[in-house]
């Protein structure tokens, strides 16, 4: 079987070298060829756990990349994986997805095909592409894509559910092909799920706003638990143990980043809003988010210094969530903006050297007199840590593993925000540290 994958994001990279994994020819499409050089030479564009080494094993064998659209004419399956950003208004812009629609309309000829929405798109939008390409032999599928960053080929071979929408529920023939190239995951028990396109798409953006939802939940009882002396890690670890409501995406912090949930959160919102519904829980979700890192700077940070112009302070992690370069929406960077905003100097620090680079790289794009003189980034914990004011937390990395009791004789003032709540305060307090967490003291 020929499958063409277009779009060589997070979504579509991975589908390629996981379906090529799986046995299949497929070829990968992206407009980018400094992108598709890179690939076809056997370099991932993507910082992901296994996915160089995998994509090594596969190039030039069953998998290939390339600009060109032809393959698509050949192909009995075409996954459309293009980004769908957040436009200036917060929709979810289609203008990507719909360009590759054009180019499999002009190259679909007259094989029938199966054409597979994988990008995360608003509902309703699986029925306009059918009556795009209505005049051709095409089914068309909705699948949407759960994985997480990070561990993105991990979950790609151990999916939880594996959701297809289509036209007619009942006419089950049209997801005959596609069920083919989801056997090995059949095979092993993985459920399935076939609905109509509206219910997959809805599946998609619920679920990502519901883990969202979660957090700021958590995030805004923290903020009472702060008031009235409650340990909020002890609050979520006890509402977990109840089956019902489950212990992840309870941690309480400085708020979610990342490509994903800001994003879609938005994205629902503006589909309700297109409806005219307003939905007051996602709305909320949104704005506890917005303004989660603030009152972290504002009611800790700030309150223990009163002010912080002149002080340094390190920032450890980068990314918006540890083993990952993405600074996308990240709330490291945006609390690191507001400590320069406020006149402090920032230590930045990530393991990953990708994040340290793409952190440079955003600061000499936009703001070139912070980087190197109130910025900085360094590679290594020791150096980060040097005669610091603070130090702040602010990606959930295991900081604890390190050894606190020796880096306690760099810094100019022991004291911790812990901003992901992964620290483990007694012992700090025992090493001589103030501890500052959220949610708990
Ligand atoms: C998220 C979803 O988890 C995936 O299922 C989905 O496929 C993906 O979006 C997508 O739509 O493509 P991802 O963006 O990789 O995946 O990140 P998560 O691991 O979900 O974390 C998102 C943010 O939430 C991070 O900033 C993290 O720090 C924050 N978070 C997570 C918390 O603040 N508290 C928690 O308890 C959990």
């Amino acid at each position: 079987m020929k499958i063409s994958v277009i779009g060589t994001g997070y979504v579509g990279l991975i589908q390629s070298v996981g379906l090529s994994k799986l046995g299949f020819e497929v070829t990968g499409i992206d407009i980018d060829e400094r992108k598709i050089k890179k690939l076809n030479s056997g370099i991932s564009t993507l910082h992901e756990e296994q996915l160089e080494e995998e994509l090594k094993l596969f190039i030039n064998e069953n998998l290939k990349f390339t600009s060109s659209y032809e393959s698509i004419n050949d192909s009995n399956i075409v996954f459309l994986c293009v980004g769908t950003p957040q436009d200036d208004f917060g929709n979810a812009d289609l203008k990507f997805l719909y360009s590759a629609v054009e180019s499999v309309k002009k190259y679909i000829g007259d094989k029938p095909k199966t054409v597979v929405i994988k990008s995360t798109v608003p509902v309703g939008t699986c029925r306009k592409i059918k009556e795009i390409l209505k005049d051709y032999p095409v089914e068309v599928i909705s699948n949407p894509e759960f994985l997480r960053e990070g561990i993105a080929f991990k979950d790609f071979f151990e999916p939880e559910r594996i959701v297809l929408g289509v036209e007619n529920p009942e006419n089950i023939e049209t997801i005959n092909l596609l069920k083919r190239v989801y056997n090995h995951f059949e095979k092993k028990g993985v459920p399935f799920v076939i609905s109509s396109w509206e219910t997959s798409e809805l599946i998609k953006y619920a679920s990502n706003a519901f883990l969202a939802t979660k957090i700021s939940f958590i995030n805004e009882i923290s903020k009472f638990s702060d008031i009235v002396g409650a340990d909020i890690k002890t609050v979520g670890k006890a509402m977990g143990m109840d089956d019902r409501i489950g212990p992840k995406f309870l941690n309480a912090g400085i708020g979610y980043g990342g490509s994903c949930f800001p994003k879609d959160v938005k994205a629902l919102g503006k589909q309700f809003e297109s409806f005219e519904l307003e939905s007051k829980l996602i709305n909320a979700t949104e704005s506890i988010n917005q303004t989660q890192t603030t009152w972290f700077f504002e009611n800790k940070i700030k309150k223990y210094y009163g002010d912080v112009s002149g002080k340094t302070f390190a920032v450890l992690g980068l990314a918006f969530k540890p083993f990952t370069d993405d600074l996308r929406e990240s709330k490291a960077i945006e609390l690191i903006n507001i400590l320069l905003k406020n006149g402090a100097i920032v230590k930045g620090f990530d393991y990953i050297e990708k994040a340290r680079e793409n952190t440079i790289n955003k600061y000499t794009l936009s703001d070139s007199k912070s980087l190197g003189y109130s910025l900085h980034i360094l590679d290594e914990l020791n150096d980060t840590l040097f005669n610091v004011d603070g130090i702040i937390i602010a990606t959930e990395y295991d900081f604890d593993k390190e050894n606190w009791s020796e880096l306690k004789n760099l810094v100019n003032n022991p004291v911790i925000f812990d901003g992901k709540n992964v620290m483990d305060s007694k012992t700090l307090k025992s090493l001589g540290y103030t501890y500052f967490g959220i949610g708990k003291n």
